[in-house]
């Protein structure tokens, strides 16, 4: 078999089962080069274990995942063709981010300077020699992106990669794998909040409960969203009575007083209100909420029940009451250390650019 040189991710009819937990359950989709397609789920959905079996990191119970036409071990030189993150990458605490990289970079066969180039991609060019040991964990995942990238590899997954990341690394990370996809490469990026990856998506793949839930462009799922109108009127209920002689009846009050129109236009409203008398001093059509749509499609996964204050059902309190309170901290407490300056004295802080990285 040959790689057929796409770059296209195929998963198919892909099942894993953990003794009893069915972690995947019968998932199948494409991924294309040339866009950033997001692979969304909650908590717990399947994600990382997905990837992991496109990764060829976990053999799967049933079904296949292919790059490029092949299997993960089939690919000759995978980091050449496949670059990846998966949670909780560690790293060894005391080398220096830039040897870190060119070991790696050794054992791929890429040559040494590949560390600086992909050190630069990232932005972490000025901590070059410090160690992964003290870096913060938005630091730590740049590195990893770095590590991933060091194979020049037409196919990126990366789980969570935005975990950790300040805005500003969430926007450089945007445009990042933005940029990479119009290369013609393709980008495969877990999150469980699509908020979060909302502006960095063009396809997304949504599972819930280890089973597909929607898989197609992320405009296609927005425009199945039907919008609402929200009007500012003089008399609501008047407006909300006008509304419904005219057949709208998915009707609703927002928080600021405003009647919110399920399935009616602007220009409908208008010539309605006009006709009626009713005075309006606003209108507005609200964008099709994603994130709720997204919570329905995968039904919350492990989501928390509604906290129920139950006060009532609590014993009540034994004969002779509850006993006396907790005693006091005892003096002394929190211990009182004396500041200590670290031998050497403080260090003057370096030309610290931020994180930024290209741009
Ligand atoms: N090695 C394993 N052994 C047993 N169960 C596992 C193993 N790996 C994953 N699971 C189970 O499979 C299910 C899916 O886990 P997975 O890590 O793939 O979810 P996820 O979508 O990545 O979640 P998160 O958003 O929390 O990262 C969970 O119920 C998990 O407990
Ligand atoms: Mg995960």
């Amino acid at each position: 078999m040959q790689n057929d040189g796409s770059g296209r991710i195929v998963v198919q009819g892909l099942s894993k089962t953990f003794g009893p937990v069915a972690a995947v359950q019968n998932l199948s989709f494409v991924v294309e080069p040339g866009a950033v397609t997001g692979f969304l789920g909650p908590n717990g959905a399947g994600k990382t274990t997905t990837l992991r079996m496109i990764l060829g990191l976990v053999t799967p119970t049933a079904g296949v995942a292919t790059i490029s036409g092949l299997r993960y071990d089939q690919l000759g030189y995978p980091a050449r063709i496949v670059g990846a993150v998966l949670e909780n990458e560690g790293f060894h605490p005391k080398r220096t981010a830039r040897n870190h990289l060119r070991i790696y970079a050794a054992a791929i066969g890429m040559p040494d300077q590949r560390a600086d180039e992909v050190l630069a991609l990232v932005g972490l060019t000025t901590a070059a020699n410090r160690k992964p040991g003290e870096f913060s964990l938005g630091m730590r995942q740049r590195l990893a992106l770095a590590t991933a990238l060091l194979g020049n590899p037409q196919v990126l997954v990366l789980d969570e990669p935005a975990n950790g990341l300040d805005p500003e690394g969430i926007l450089w990370l945007r445009n990042f794998l933005r940029a990479y996809a119009r290369e013609g490469r393709t980008v495969l990026v877990s999150s469980h909040l699509l908020s979060e990856v909302e502006q960095t998506i063009d396809q997304v793949v949504i599972i819930s409960h280890g089973v597909t839930r929607y898989f197609g462009s992320l405009e296609q799922l927005r425009a199945g969203q039907q919008s609402r109108v929200l009007v500012q009127a003089a008399d609501p209920n008047a407006l909300v009575k006008a509304l419904q002689e005219a057949g709208f009846t998915q009707l609703e009050t927002t928080p600021d007083g405003r009647v919110a129109v399920l399935g009616a236009t602007r220009e409908q409203i208008g010539d309605l209100t006009a006709k009626a008398g009713l005075a309006v001093y606003g209108m507005e059509e609200d964008r099709a909420d994603l994130e709720k749509l997204f919570f329905q499609l995968t039904n919350g996964g492990y989501s928390a029940a509604q906290y129920q204050p139950q006060q009532q059902q609590y014993p009540p309190p034994p004969a002779g009451g509850w006993g006396p309170p907790p005693a006091p901290p005892q003096a002394g407490y929190p211990p009182q250390q004396p500041y200590q300056t670290p031998p050497g004295g403080y260090q003057q802080p370096g030309p610290y650019q931020g994180w930024g990285g290209q741009r």
